[in-house]
């Protein structure tokens, strides 16, 4: 183990879970943190069962108590904290503007913006005094407008604005802070989409195939190396090519 802790929220499927096997492949204590204790506590078993040191703990990003409790948790039972993972993230309807609903446009910008504030908000005092990596999950839609997706695509831009807002901040403080955004990732959050719309998203990317959450996890397992240390403020996409266009 090389002593470091990662926390990463959404930690208990698709892209956070690729996250935490990963981190904890290379060495890193990992809590997953998941608003689905049940799949957390099964990503933080798989962990330990790898030979790595797995914890799993509820938390609803969306709640700012719920935050401040989880990070309680963490300083309490690990005493440190290195590396943050934003990942939870919902994706919302698929409707237009006039169409949207205001509670469902609430919810996303609830769990995708405000959760990587409250989590960012409540790790940062740890980390200042000795240093770490927050990486944030944002999107090509941070990026790109995808139809019928209003909430989203403003959330993801916020998520890639906080990002370089955090990065400035404290990169005296030895934190750096990145966003990734992955394209079409196969995992369960892309399996509730229709068939019909996922095959023409796909038609936009070049690679011609979906990513998997491991290749999300291999370029945040990156970012998070001490190898990146001169990269901060800035969005790395793991999308097949999806923004070229
Ligand atoms: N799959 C893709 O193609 C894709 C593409 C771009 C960005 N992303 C982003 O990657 C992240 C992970 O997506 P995924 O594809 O792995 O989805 P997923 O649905 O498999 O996983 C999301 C996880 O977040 C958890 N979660 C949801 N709301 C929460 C809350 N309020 N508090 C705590 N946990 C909560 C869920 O329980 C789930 O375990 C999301 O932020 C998503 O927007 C995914």
């Amino acid at each position: 183990m090389n002593g470091k802790v990662a926390l990463i929220t959404g930690g208990g499927s698709g892209i956070g879970a690729a996250c935490a096997r990963r981190l904890g492949d290379d060495g890193f204590g990992v809590v997953v943190a998941d608003i689905d204790v049940d799949a957390a506590h099964r990503v933080a078993d798989a962990v330990t069962a790898a030979g790595g040191a797995g914890r799993a703990h509820r938390v609803d990003v969306s709640d700012p108590l719920s935050v401040r409790e989880l990070l309680g948790v963490v300083l309490d039972r690990c005493g440190r904290l290195d590396v943050v993972v934003n990942c939870a993230g919902i994706a919302g309807p698929l409707v237009p503007v006039v169409d949207y609903p205001i509670d469902a446009f609430d919810a996303v910008m609830r769990t995708n913006v405000n959760g990587v504030f409250y989590v960012m908000r409540a790790a940062l005092p740890t980390m200042l005094g000795s240093g770490g990596v927050i990486v944030n999950i944002a999107s090509v839609a941070g990026s790109a407008a995808l139809r019928t997706h209003c909430a989203y695509v403003a959330a993801k831009h916020a998520v890639i604005g906080l990002t370089k807002a955090a990065a400035r901040e404290y990169a005296g403080n030895g934190v750096r802070v990145v966003s990734v955004s992955p394209g079409v990732i196969d995992s369960p959050m892309t399996e509730a989409l229709p068939r019909d719309r996922l095959a023409r998203v796909l038609q936009s990317v070049p690679l011609g195939k979906p990513g998997r959450p491991e290749d999300v996890a291999d370029l945040v397992a990156y970012l998070t190396s001490d190898s990146a240390w001169y990269i901060t403020g800035s969005d790395h996409p793991v999308d097949g090519g999806f923004l070229t266009r």
